[in-house]
């Protein structure tokens, strides 16, 4: 299958000199969600239209598996998937995706493609209580015979609440056919990429839905406020997935995970923890409030305290950490080491039952077991003169 990521957009509801599709959602860009969802689809092809934003957006993103196109200017949906004609191979279909819509799941995307299969055209589609602003699915005896958009539909296809996700697969060489057709004759002056599901009824190729699992999986982002929504659902959905697992959270809502946490079991995370990058807790882990944990393993049975700052670390077993620590990257602590309040740790290694539990910094350092190292105490940067 090809993929085709719209991500041209300007989003000037965002209010940011940020592409849209570079505003972060979990501490990742939006489109960096969309072009991972598209890879575990395995394409032959995946382009990125571009256009807003300029080479920032490719910038961000580059990787061999991607070619991108500009669309400049920005004349509509069947405009920028025009931009990616070049790219696509004919004998397998297109999936087209949107790059300010990050959350759609593998599942949902594999449910519309296994309804295209090879020769139909399938939109993804939801029911809306208010379909304002939407596309909508006009059907004839069941069978989708074209979208109409908000702006061009009588009061009759408004008061229809089946709408157009944008998501869609079609046929790759019909689709080249008929994006050559399409014209702005409309009341936005754009190319609609909609107007291919008339086409396709025109040529006889059936049209299809598909549902997704969930409507916030089609959700786009237009401003801060969807932005916001959007980041608490994915992060209520990992708090799920963890609490399913086992793990114990004070509050699944008060819990932000940027990137992956991977917990073992009987591990305990208190209030207002972030973490960031690939964190590992151990079994028997507990996690005290106000923690920021970034690219760090931390061992069994291991108590971390309120307020620490950890960053590339390791935290060896049965380890007591803070409350009140910071360490810093390249630290390794062993078994049983105790860091205290306001202790500062960086590119050390501190073997096991080894204590610095009051106000020292610990830079550079290589200590051996059962060390006590008193508070005040300071080792850094000492190159042996
Ligand atoms: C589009 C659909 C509409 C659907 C809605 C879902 C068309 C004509 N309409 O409407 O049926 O209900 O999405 O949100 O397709 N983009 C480009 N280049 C352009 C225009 C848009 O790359 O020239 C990108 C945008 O960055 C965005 C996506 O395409 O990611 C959708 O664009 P948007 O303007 O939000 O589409 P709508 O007009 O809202
Ligand atoms: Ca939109």
């Amino acid at each position: 299958m090809n993929v085709v990521i719209l991500a041209a957009g300007m989003g000037k509801r965002m209010q940011s000199a940020l592409p849209k599709v570079l505003h972060p959602l979990a501490g990742k860009p939006l489109l960096a969600h969309v072009i991972d969802t598209a890879r575990a689809l395995s394409p032959s092809a995946l382009c990125v239209i571009y256009g807003h934003g300029g080479e920032a957006v490719p910038q961000a993103v580059a990787a061999a598996d991607l070619s991108f196109a500009k669309q400049e200017p920005q004349l509509g949906t069947g405009h920028a998937v025009m931009q990616a004609v070049p790219h696509l191979r004919d004998d397998a279909p297109t999936l087209i995706l949107y790059g300010d819509v990050p959350l759609t799941t593998r599942q949902s995307l594999q449910r519309l493609l296994d309804s295209a299969g090879a020769d139909k055209l399938a939109v993804l589609t939801v029911e809306l209580d208010d379909p304002t602003g939407y596309g909508r699915i006009v059907r004839q005896d069941g069978r989708i015979v074209g979208i109409v958009e908000q702006k061009d539909a009588d009061d009759a296809e408004r008061a229809i609440r089946e709408v157009n996700t944008g998501i869609m697969v079609a046929p790759t060489a019909q689709l080249k056919q008929w994006l050559t057709t399409l014209s702005n004759d409309n009341a936005q002056r754009e190319y609609y990429l909609t107007d291919i599901v008339a086409r396709a009824v025109a040529d006889g190729v059936p049209v299809v839905s598909a549902q997704p699992g969930a409507v916030w999986e089609t959700l786009g982002v237009n401003s801060k406020v969807q932005l916001a929504e959007l980041e608490r659902i994915h992060q209520r959905n990992i708090a799920n997935a963890l609490l399913e697992q086992g793990v114990t959270l004070a509050d699944p809502a008060r819990l932000d995970v940027r990137g992956e946490l991977v917990c073992g079991r009987d591990v305990t995370i208190d209030v207002n923890c972030v973490f960031e990058g690939k964190v590992e807790l151990e079994d028997g882990v507990t996690i005290g409030a106000h923690c920021v944990i970034r690219n760090a393993r931390i061992a069994r049975g291991a108590s971390i305290k309120p307020f620490c700052h950890i960053e590339d670390a390791t935290v060896g077993a049965a380890a007591q950490i803070g409350p009140y620590a910071r360490l810093r990257p390249g630290t390794e602590l062993a078994e049983d080491v105790h860091i205290g309040n306001f202790v500062e740790v960086k590119n050390s290694q501190i073997a096991a039952h080894s204590k610095a539990n009051h106000l020292a910094y610990v830079g550079d350092a290589t200590v051996g077991s059962r060390v006590n190292i008193g508070a005040g105490t300071i080792t850094c940067n000492y190159d042996g003169a």
